[in-house]
């Protein structure tokens, strides 16, 4: 327990890699716990989230990412997930903490639906550096509509000018083989990163790079 009294999930780190003071990114099994609604505390190198959490983890990707970011936008097609995502939302904007914040704004977004996607395009017209997926390819049917989401989003700024950085968990070989093969389908170019291939709580997790 923390201090304050919020409990502390450890940071597991792979092959016991010890690197408290550097800013690596370690996802341990706090990562996959189901807390339903309890303020949860992530830590990732010299980073601490404090989140709320149901079912997933949602939230980590864009939270964290906000501490590097001007403007950070989250979306997820399930309201009570959109819900914890406006809490955490809150929580950041209204937390003590010293280290400014992004702008931090959630939406709608269900991949495929035009309708929710042309109003974060009206909204955004001038597109986005950055889509950022993080475990998120666990259902077939919706990879064709995602990539379909991603190759709208990367067309706003043009070639080179946006990247989709797709954090994939594999949980099937025909996964694997899809999610690769819709990016081609979608005339996106995909290239593993190099040394971030690794395996967390028995699932083999990889980081792409995909561009138009
Ligand atoms: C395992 S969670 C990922 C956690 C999240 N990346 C984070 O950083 O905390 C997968 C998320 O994808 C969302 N999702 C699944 N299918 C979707 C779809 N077709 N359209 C939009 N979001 C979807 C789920 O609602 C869920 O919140």
């Amino acid at each position: 327990m923390s201090e304050n009294g919020q409990r502390e999930d450890p940071l597991i780190k792979p092959n016991g890699v010890d690197s408290d003071d550097d800013d690596t990114v370690c996802l341990g099994e706090s990562f996959f716990i189901n807390d339903n609604y309890e303020l949860t505390t992530f830590t990732f190198g010299s980073h601490v989230l404090q989140l709320l959490c149901l079912q997933s983890a949602s939230s980590i990707t864009g939270i964290l990412c906000s501490k590097f970011c001007r403007a950070v936008m989250l979306t997820d097609h399930n309201d009570e997930v959109l819900k914890i995502l406006k809490k955490n939302i809150e929580l950041h904007e209204s937390s003590e903490n010293p280290n400014p914040c992004a702008a931090l704004t959630a939406e709608k977004l269900e991949w495929g639906n035009s309708d929710q996607l042309n109003q974060i395009l009206q909204k955004h017209s001038e597109g986005f550096d950055l889509v950022l997926g993080a475990d998120i390819c666990f259902q077939q049917n919706s990879v064709p509509l995602l990539f379909n989401t991603v190759q709208q989003l990367l067309c706003l700024r043009g070639k080179k000018q946006c990247r989709f950085i797709l954090a994939y968990v594999s949980r099937s070989k025909m996964m694997d083989v899809m999610v690769t093969n819709e990016a081609i389908q979608h005339g996106l170019k995909i290239h593993e990163v190099d040394g971030t291939r690794c395996v967390i709580a028995n699932l083999e997790g990889v980081i792409y790079e995909i561009i138009l």
